[in-house]
């Protein structure tokens, strides 16, 4: 009777410390928080954790022409340029990719947030968008992508997301936000979110299929 006693609490004790490192794992995200101190560089780690100005704004954004995204989105320049040839080369091989979100403001990322806790709940909100300030589409190095089903969402039921796998890397693009790793990035698998990072570190990241995070933990 004793040993079973025992082995009932020693059994329970260790379910709540089970359950205990579990839920602390989970809630690391918007912890312990840090500002970012150089935006400008490429590689800048941007998420839950790592936290841009208000008022931060890329100070070389440029239009991307139209041929290649919706009306009025910029990037930075060097993304820009190169987002632009990886969508033209893509094109001459008869693939359609369209850049549909790029650079926010902190203050439209606000608004954005807002509509998904309204729209969907807290819950779904805080693992499908950033809060503002947390979104590295202020980086405006970040894209959104449309292929030749014109609709973001079903990106990965395209054509060209086998291109962009196969070659966003070429360009200085990675997969944001792979599936598996959400509880690296913390957001959920978004096949249509690419980040610039440059080509050099693009392609290192994409050889030994890491993600942002775990390339700035080498560094
Ligand atoms: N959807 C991505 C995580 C963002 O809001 O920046
Ligand atoms: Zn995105």
């Amino acid at each position: 009777m004793v040993i079973l006693l025992n082995r009932i609490i020693i059994s329970t004790l260790l379910i709540i410390i089970i359950i205990y490192f579990i839920y602390k794992n989970n809630n690391q995200f918007y912890k312990n928080i840090k500002d970012v101190k150089k935006p400008y560089k490429l590689d800048t780690l941007v998420n839950k954790n790592n936290r841009l100005s208000k008022y931060y704004r890329p100070y070389d954004l440029i239009k991307i022409n139209e041929s290649y995204s919706n009306k009025n989105k910029y990037l930075r320049r060097d993304a820009c340029k190169h987002f632009e040839l990886l969508s033209k080369d893509a094109k001459s091989e008869g693939y359609r990719i369209i850049a549909v979100s790029t650079y926010r403001s902190y203050f439209y990322q606000k608004e954005l947030f807002n509509h998904y806790v309204k729209t969907k709940g807290l819950k779904k909100a805080l693992i499908a968008s950033a809060k503002a300030g947390h979104s590295e589409h202020q980086l405006g190095l970040s894209v959104d992508v449309e292929g030749s089903n014109f609709d973001y969402n079903k990106f990965e039921e395209s054509k060209e997301f086998k291109w962009m796998i196969k070659n966003a890397y070429k360009y200085g693009f990675i997969l944001r936000y792979p599936k598996g790793k959400e509880y690296i990035t913390g957001f959920k698998y978004e096949p249509w979110h690419f980040r610039y990072v440059d080509v050099k570190i693009a392609k290192f990241i994409h050889d030994k299929k890491i993600t942002l995070e775990e390339y700035k933990k080498t560094r």
